[in-house]
């Protein structure tokens, strides 16, 4: 009879077990899965942990806080915060092309916590939040050709440089497991519920060129759709709901005037592991109340479409 309770148990035995009494880095992303992960491994070891938390400014509105307040504030557990925003938005300035942008993002995670390892001295192991279906996805596409649909830097990017071992003792749960792990390990329901976030964040719900400002727009863009689902009683009924700041302007008008600005797209599905996925089928009154909201809230946008694919043959994230 297999319990969350004896999973946790096992594996705070086997990451004593590999660890010793080394050191362990941990990357927090903002997600659920890192949160968990860092948990279960500080049980593990308590101090022998360090978090690093880079911030490259792709993160949603309000992320960064939310995980400097919890882990360091409320759980004590040492936490770097890195803010690398300059380096991840001059590095991505050009970059159109969605695997450039995620090899790109996911080389400087990398770099960067290569960095913090060295500041902290002496970590031997790199702990992560990997997932099942991170594992196989990034390997192949289910009755296909093995073929890479996207490059997770999250998976398998750790150069031989850096010289550290892999801890990621989420490896064989799938996502709803890992929220009912975070329930039994005591993280709050405002962490464990939450959607699951990709690691290059923004960077790939901005088709085209990545910059400062249309993170921004999308930003406040995204808090509005988000709020109104969860004033509408439907964000946990939602796998992932988040808005796209596409590289297409268009003709509107406002008032007496002409507008010319960019389109955002909203997504909504529902899903048990992320593999497959059917769309979330809104009431037309959310959306115009939604669309409503964007348009007249955020400066930069006049025009919201809603994104209608599954998956297959659509991909959650449009990058
Ligand atoms: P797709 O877009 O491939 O996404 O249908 C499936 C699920 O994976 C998330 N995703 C990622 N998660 N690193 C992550 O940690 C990544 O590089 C990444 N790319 C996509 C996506 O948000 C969805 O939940």
């Amino acid at each position: 009879d297999w319990t969350m309770a004896e999973f946790r148990k096992t594996k705070i035995e086997e990451i004593r077990q590999q660890v010793g009494s080394g050191r362990v880095i941990c990357g927090l992303s903002g997600g659920v899965d890192s949160a968990v992960a860092a948990l279960l491994i500080h049980e593990a070891i308590g101090e022998q942990l360090t978090c690093v938390f880079v911030d490259g400014g792709i993160l949603r509105q309000g992320e960064a806080e939310q995980v400097v307040s919890l882990f360091r504030g409320h759980y004590k557990i040492p936490l770097v915060h890195v803010d690398a925003s300059t380096l991840f938005l001059k590095g991505l300035e050009g970059v159109t092309d969605p695997e450039a942008k995620r090899k790109f993002i996911g080389k400087t995670f990398i770099d960067v916590f290569e960095d913090e390892a060295k500041k902290i001295g002496g970590a031997e192991f790199l702990a992560q939040g990997t997932l099942y279906p991170d594992v196989i996805e990034s390997v192949s596409f289910t009755g296909g050709p093995s073929v890479t649909i996207k490059s997770h830097h999250n998976v398998g990017g750790l150069p031989e440089r850096m010289n550290m071992k892999l801890v990621e003792p989420l490896r064989e749960l799938f996502k709803d497991e890992v929220r009912e792990l975070g329930r039994e390990l005591g993280l709050p329901e405002i962490f464990v519920g939450r959607h699951p976030f990709p690691g290059p964040g923004l960077a790939i719900r901005i088709p085209g060129e990545v910059t400062r400002e249309r993170c921004d727009i999308l930003r406040k863009a995204d808090s509005i759709y988000l709020e109104e689902i969860r004033n509408a009683g439907l964000y946990d009924a939602i796998w992932q709901a988040f808005a796209v700041l596409l590289p297409v302007k268009t003709v509107g008008v406002m008032g007496d005037g002409r507008t010319y600005d960019n389109v955002c797209a909203l997504r909504a599905v529902t899903s048990t592991d992320g593999m497959t996925a059917d769309i979330y089928p809104f009431d037309a009154s959310f959306l115009s109340r939604v669309s409503t909201r964007i348009i007249n809230e955020v400066k930069g946008i006049n025009r919201v479409v809603y994104d209608y694919t599954s998956k297959p043959p659509g991909t959650i994230e449009w990058e």
